[in-house]
């Protein structure tokens, strides 16, 4: 697959070292090329490379967003109608309306969009070694578009990580407070640790 990652930070850089190891073809949509954080995820992924937001989602077949939610709106407006795009959105926000998630708002900001939530309920470190783990790790993604849901699950497996449906675009919001549990859990567990599904 060709990704977009619109975003090179910590989770633009963790996801697309994670995607390019599987095989798939990764473009950073980025403001600035130059800018430390996307030089660190280039250095890191030799093959990968780095362009406009716009130029990115050029043929991919799937785009993940991984920015500062502050930097959606701005970002989106200077790009071609996502409407029937698949995107997969990484992204938490603790500020603005609680009852609302960076999915809904996305939604809500381009129309016609395809979106799942998913990658958001872990730390950036754990995307690329997700493999390594003795037990996967889960990986909730949360949407109403069946086929955003799909690929999304369809990239975790990729990872390494066991995709779980947890449910439509309604509990997005539930998956960003998961992450407030994550950061808890990390105290006594460090940022090593992850969710797991337990089967009785
Ligand atoms: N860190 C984690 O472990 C983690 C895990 C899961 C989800 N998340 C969520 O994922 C999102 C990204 O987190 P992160 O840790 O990857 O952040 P980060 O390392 O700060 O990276 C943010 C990215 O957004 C870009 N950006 C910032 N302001 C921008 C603007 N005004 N216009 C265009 N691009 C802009 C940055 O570009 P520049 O290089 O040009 O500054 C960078 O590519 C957040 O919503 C976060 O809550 C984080």
């Amino acid at each position: 697959m060709r990704i977009a990652i619109i975003g090179a930070g910590n989770v633009g850089g963790g996801l697309g070292a994670g995607f390019a190891a599987v095989g798939h073809e990764v473009v950073f949509g980025v403001r600035d090329p130059d800018s430390s954080k996307t030089a660190a995820a280039l250095n890191a992924l030799p093959d990968a490379r780095a362009t406009s937001p716009s130029e990115a989602i050029d043929g991919a077949d799937v785009i993940v967003f991984a920015l500062r939610w502050d930097a959606v709106p701005s970002t989106v407006a200077a790009l071609p109608s996502l409407a029937g795009r698949i995107v997969v959105d990484a992204m938490n926000r603790f500020d603005g309306d609680p009852t609302r998630s960076t999915t809904q708002d996305l939604v809500a900001l381009v129309p016609g969009v395809k979106v799942a939530k998913a990658f958001n309920t872990i730390g950036f470190e754990n995307y690329a070694t997700a493999r390594e783990r003795t037990t996967p790790a889960a990986m909730f993604v949360a949407g109403d578009d069946p086929d955003a849901k799909r690929v999304a699950m369809g990239l975790a497996a990729d990872l390494g990580f066991a995709p779980e449906d947890a449910g439509g675009l309604a509990n997005t919001k539930a998956l960003e407070a998961m992450v407030v549990v994550w950061f808890a859990l990390t105290q006594a567990h460090g940022r090593g640790v992850a969710f797991a599904i337990s089967r009785g």
